[in-house]
């Protein structure tokens, strides 16, 4: 490959580009130097640039040999020389380049590195922390391993233009000084000079403005838009991350679903065949107790309530009486058997969670032992097994909480825990599509019912009336019982995307911000011009989100969102590099007519 089709870079050729068939050919390359040797009488360097490195020798240079010493590594130097088939001795077969040299004649050092003071080396032996690593990010770049992440990233985002552009879809930018739009966390704002005690919000995501596309007649809109939320950041997510946002008029969940697939399919290299996994909310939590549930292995859970309804256990037989589940899980022996150690720790897992603990028991040779397994008669464990796929000698694991949001988020880690411990997490992505999820959920902290998605999202439609209808001041009405017509795209564990059918009509809109705990005041003054805008004339319409930085995740294999954005925030939201957010100044604080004291 040459180095570009346009004339006119300092160099001829890229470092990872010279071969055999090359040889006796003057070329001119650029780059870091990435390694000096000084074996006395004869003198290496290896040049680096993203593409690969090429050796240099020094026989026929016609400068001061001194020189070199200059050239201090990670300096950038242009050199001038005549490619080399390298002495057999030195051909080394697993370097793209290695079977060749360049042997110098000039050499320009174009930009030297202060070794004495550069805070690591990027292809250096010593691994150098996160922190120093983030502060001195484009030092971090010159690494392959983010070279390649950005490259992937770039061919990603092509890949889906190119798609979405073949499907009829336009491309239209959105604004990021704008209103808040409820997402689910907080904003970011930005107070407004020219009008003084005002302020913007950035988009958590363009949902509203999207909606509006449609009204306005776009049909098929997507972006790769910026979102800005302001939330507790985890190792998949960031303040300001990347969407690849779409929406469609007249569509359906179906054709939602058909599109991902043709998506994922381009990005991951899926056969003709490929199509996702379904599975409903209700499945998903009673089975993996998660939303999103990492598919690439098993250990699945049960409710088992009832199992112990009227049993000796006093703790298990009342749960169901107050309100609560148990869940279990069996792990075959064949997989994994735990220690008293192991069994202890459990608790550890399951606390962040809100669990008290972990009950369990073990099966061995048709014997019960250890744990709760005293109050296991035949008779539950045959019920057990009744309920589990899995058969044979095991650990039988219980989740028992009044609440069963605590029992299922308690499942659920110990289940990811168990993956990574057991070793058996399968290699092949594991794609779903998950659907009916609940409308609304009720927050004891705000004393009100929120969207499980967002506010625009479509009730159930043979529901509505009991949307419309239903008492939105009590937690137990019908309202908490309703689905939704919303859809999240799962991967390994991860949600790297999610979306809805949505609602078209302004009375219904209205009605959502009315169960959602807006006064109509706060209505009109937040969502005056979106409800209005209902009202003109609406396509039915819907769409999604792809989360872009954590499809890169699954693509690249890493573990952490940081990896695959070229300028990442810490885990407290700053750039350890820029050192932002930083203090205004005076002048800005006075021009936005802000009065801080600290
Ligand atoms: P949602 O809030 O589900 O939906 O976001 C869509 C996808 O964006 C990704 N995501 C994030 N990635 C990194 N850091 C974050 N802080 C973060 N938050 C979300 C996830 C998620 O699935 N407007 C709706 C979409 C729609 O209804 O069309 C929305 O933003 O992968």
């Amino acid at each position: 490959m040459a180095v570009s089709k346009i004339s006119g870079l300092l160099r001829t050729h890229h470092c990872g580009e010279l071969r055999d068939s090359d040889c006796d050919q003057t070329v001119v390359l650029c780059g870091w130097v990435n390694k000096y040797r000084n074996l006395g009488s004869l003198h290496f360097i290896d040049l680096r640039d993203k593409y690969g490195i090429t050796q240099l020798g020094f026989v026929d240079f016609k400068g001061n040999i001194d020189e070199l010493k200059k050239c201090s590594l990670e300096s950038v130097i242009m050199v001038k020389g005549k490619v080399q088939l390298r002495p057999k001795e030195a051909q080394n077969a697993q370097m793209e380049t290695g079977m060749v040299e360049v042997q110098v004649q000039e050499l320009t050092l174009l930009s030297r590195s202060d070794i004495d003071s550069i805070p690591f080396l990027p292809f250096g032996s010593v691994e150098a922390t996160e922190d120093l690593r983030l502060k001195y990010r484009y030092l971090d770049l010159r690494t392959k391993k983010l070279q390649d992440i950005l490259k992937l990233r770039s061919k990603t985002m092509n890949t889906i233009r190119q798609l979405l552009s073949s499907e009829d879809f336009i491309e239209v930018e959105t604004p990021i000084l704008y209103k808040s739009t409820p997402e689910g966390a907080r904003d970011y704002i930005v107070p407004s000079r020219v009008h003084p005690g005002q302020v913007y919000a950035l988009p958590q995501s363009p949902q509203t403005l999207k909606q509006l596309l449609m009204i306005g007649g776009t049909d098929k809109y997507f972006q790769i838009c910026r979102c800005f939320r302001d939330e507790d950041l985890r190792s998949d997510r960031q303040p300001e991350f990347s969407q690849v946002d779409i929406e469609v008029s007249f569509s359906t969940q179906e054709y939602m679903k058909n599109l991902v697939e043709k998506i994922l399919k381009a990005v991951f290299n899926k056969s003709d065949s490929f199509s996702l996994p379904m599975m409903t909310y209700k499945d998903a939590m009673n089975t993996y107790g998660c939303d999103k549930p990492d598919l690439r292995f098993g250990l699945k859970q049960m409710i088992v309530t009832d199992v112990f309804k009227g049993s000796e256990f006093a703790t298990f037989a009342s749960v169901g009486d107050n309100g609560g589940i148990i869940k279990a899980m069996f792990v075959p022996e064949a997989l994994g058997q735990f220690t008293r150690k192991d069994t202890d720790g459990f608790v550890e897992i399951v606390k962040p969670y809100g669990g008290k603990g972990v009950a369990f028991y073990k099966l061995s040779k048709g014997e019960r032992s250890t744990g709760i397994s005293k109050f296991i008669t035949p008779e539950i464990e045959a019920k057990l097994f009744s309920c589990s796929e899995e058969k044979g000698d095991g650990t039988w694991l219980f989740f028992a909480d009044n609440n069963p949001s605590v029992a299922h988020a308690s499942a659920d880690a110990l289940r990811r825990n168990l993956g990574q411990k057991l070793n058996i997490i399968g290699k092949e992505d594991a794609f779903l599509w998950l659907y009916d999820f609940p409308l609304l959920e009720w927050s004891e902290e705000a004393n009100r019912y929120t969207a499980c998605h967002h506010p625009f999202t479509m009730p159930a439609r043979d529901k509505l009336d009991v949307f419309m209808s239903a008492d939105y001041q009590d937690p137990k009405s019908a309202l908490s019982t309703l689905t939704a017509e919303a859809y999240d795209v799962v991967c390994n564990g991860y949600e790297i995307g999610g979306g809805s059918i949505r609602i078209f009509d302004n009375t219904v809109q209205d009605r959502m911000f009315k169960v959602l705990g807006f006064t109509p005041e706060e209505t009109k003054a937040q969502f005056g011009f979106f409800i209005e805008a209902l009202k003109y004339g609406v396509p039915p319409h819907g769409g999604l989100a792809f989360g872009l930085d954590r499809l890169i995740m699954i693509l690249t294999g890493t573990d952490s969102i940081r990896d695959v954005i070229a300028f990442p925030k810490t885990a407290s939201a700053s750039d350890l590099m820029s050192q932002a957010p930083s203090r205004p100044s005076e002048a800005q604080l006075k021009e936005l007519h802000f009065n801080w004291t600290k």
